[in-house]
This record gives C-alpha cells, structure tokens and sequence, in this order.
C-alpha cells in the first residue's frame, strides 16, 4: 500500500507519518518509509540522532543508479539519460517489491530500528537555496516518484512517504501515485485551504483524500472541522505528550503512545487497508502516462532532444502479472 501524508507547512505531516510508521512497524508489517518532503525531518521523527541523520544516503543523488536499475533491458528507454521522472515502466523494465532486496535500496534505504522492529527509510537529501528554483528540486522528489511508478506492492505492506503539498506533485502527477492520501489539517484557514487546493486537483484522478485533524483541541476545532471538510474528515489527533517527549530526545516505547492518538492510528491503518479493494492497476498505469506525456511536452522532450512519448509501452500494466513477466 501506498501511503502520502501531505498538508501545509508545519500542521504535523512528519509528526504523524513518524508515528504511522511506528504503529505499522508495531505490528509486524514491512514498511519503507520515504522522506521527499522539502524540510527532511522523518529521521529525526524516527529517532535518528542528528548524526545518523545526516548520514543518510540521499537519493536525488543517485538518480542515475536508480534509472540505470529500473530500465533493465527496456528496450523503448535508450539510456538513463533519456529517462525523466515520469518515464513509466515497460517490458524489461525492473520492478521493484517491498520485501526484497535490490541496488536501490541497498544504495539509498537504511535500517531504522523501533523498539522491536525495524523499517526501511528512504530520504530525497536536503534541498539547497539553489534547488528550490527548478530541475534539481524536480529531480529530488523525481527519485521518489521512479520509486513509486515501479513499485509492485500488495496488501499488509507498506510504502509511507511524508510530503509537502506543494504544485510540483500536482505537476508531475506524484499526487495520484498513492492508494490512501492524508491531508494533515490544523483547524484552521489555513490549514482548510491547502485541503481545497488539493481536493481541486484530485477530483478528476479518483484520488483517496481524507483529511487528518490535527493538533486539534476540543470539540470546537472538531466542529470547525466538520464544517470545513466534511465527510472527508477521517480522525482528529490533539497534542500528544509522547510526541513532545520524543521531541526532547527521550522517546518512550511507543507502546506508551496516549490511547486516543492510538486509536487514531488504527484508524488511519483501517482506511487504507480498505482502499486496497478500490486499487486499479490499469488506472494507475494509465495515469502514469498521462503525466508522463504531460511532462515530456512541457520540458521532457527539449529537455532530452528525443521524443519521450515513445518510452509508452502500450500493452504494458503494472502489477502482480508485470511481475511474473519480468
Ligand atoms: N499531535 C501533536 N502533538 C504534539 N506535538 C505535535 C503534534 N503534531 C505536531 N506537533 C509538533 O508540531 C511541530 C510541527 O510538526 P511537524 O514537523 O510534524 O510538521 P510538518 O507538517 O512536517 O512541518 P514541515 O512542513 O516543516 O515539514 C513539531 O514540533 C511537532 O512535534
Ligand atoms: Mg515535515
């Protein structure tokens, strides 16, 4: 299962893809868990010192090795220098599993261990001044979404990735990539209008959005809420001592999490294992394409001086049986 958390600057996205992560890893589930957000905090939210989180392989830095990887012997994908982040996967391309080993985890997943379990994390690398303008910001959560757009999951396993809200996901099309897509939203305008926004561009894909109160207060905030999102709205989370204790460095086992931001969390797990029966290979492949000849148009194919709507394998869909061909 895919996973995204997304939602306005500082509402809590980290906070509470850490703890997802945590409550998945609790129940025995394999979990890779992806930083691609513009501030990289996941690490830390996972209890990694400052040290072993900077030490983290960044994956916007090995975009080659991933391309290299993922186009195999496809023979519409000339090199990996013609291979933008929207290249969809072909015959011979290489499919990547949750459970498994491969070069691009070994080159950019390290082992986070939680209590009594461990998950797989995966980070973009921090964004520099510089990066914020165009093609190496793209080409940072472009890692991200060359992982998703190969990545064969199925159910009880699971891929979380803690990322902004921001227009170049709208853009590329990584925003339809995900079987369950949270919106973290304080109860605020703010934080309500980010939800609008998202909403807008998700109508037309058969995008799952529901939205995540958080830092919620009372039952006004819950009220507002409601007003505000509607049935969209899945669960509120208020302030949560466990994660101020993690915040300061002394994180308790996270069977101590407060029972209420517990139930919030099986929750969350609930609304997306459900959505794996509203999963739709061909949809997902479809969408792949769309954005993909989207995106070769506006800059892919000036970009590369070839014409990248003939990467498009046509009888090519995504899935359990793209598997079992490769
Ligand atoms: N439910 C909560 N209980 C206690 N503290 C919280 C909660 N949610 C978020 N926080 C705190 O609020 C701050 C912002 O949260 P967080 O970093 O998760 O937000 P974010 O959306 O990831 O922000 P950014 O956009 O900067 O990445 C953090 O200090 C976090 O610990
Ligand atoms: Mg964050």
């Amino acid at each position: 299962m895919k996973i995204a958390f997304v939602g306005k600057g500082g509402s809590g996205k980290t906070t509470l893809s850490s703890l997802f992560i945590r409550h998945l890893a609790a129940t025995g589930a394999p979990v890779i868990a992806v930083d691609a957000d513009i501030n990289q905090h996941l690490g830390p939210a996972l209890g990694l010192d400052e040290a072993d989180a900077a030490a983290l392989p960044a994956m916007g830095a090995r975009i080659p090795l991933i391309k290299d990887y993922l186009r195999g012997s496809n023979p519409r994908i000339a090199s990996a220098d013609t291979m933008i982040k929207t290249t969809p996967p072909g015959e011979g391309s290489r499919i990547l599993r949750v459970r498994e080993d491969n070069p691009v985890y070994d080159a950019c997943a390290r082992p986070v261990e939680l209590d009594d379990a461990a998950v797989r994390l995966m980070v973009t690398g921090p964004f520099t001044e510089a990066d914020l303008g165009v093609a190496c910001y793209h080409s940072k959560t472009g890692a991200v979404e060359l992982f998703l757009n190969h990545l064969v999951d199925g159910r009880d396993e699971y891929a979380v990735v803690d990322m902004t809200a921001g227009s170049d996901s709208f853009a590329s099309g990584m925003f339809t990539r995900f079987d369950m897509t949270f919106l973290v939203a304080e109860p605020t305008r703010k934080g309500v209008s980010v939800y609008r926004q998202y909403k807008e561009y998700a109508r037309d894909f058969g995008v799952d959005l529901r939205v995540v109160g958080n830092k919620v207060q009372g039952q006004d905030d819950i009220d507002f809420l409601r007003e505000q999102v509607g049935d969209d709205l899945l669960v509120t989370v208020g302030h949560s001592d466990w994660v101020r204790a993690m915040e300061k460095g002394r994180p308790p086992r996270f069977e101590f999490l407060e029972d209420d931001n517990r139930r919030s969390l099986q929750a969350l797990q609930g609304a997306v294992d459900t959505s794996y029966e509203r999963r739709d290979w061909d949809r997902y492949t479809r969408q792949m394409v769309h954005f993909h000849l989207k995106n070769a148009q506006s800059w892919g194919n000036e970009r590369t001086g070839a014409d990248l709507a003939a990467q498009v394998d046509p009888d090519f869909v995504l899935g359990e049986r793209a598997v079992a061909t490769a």
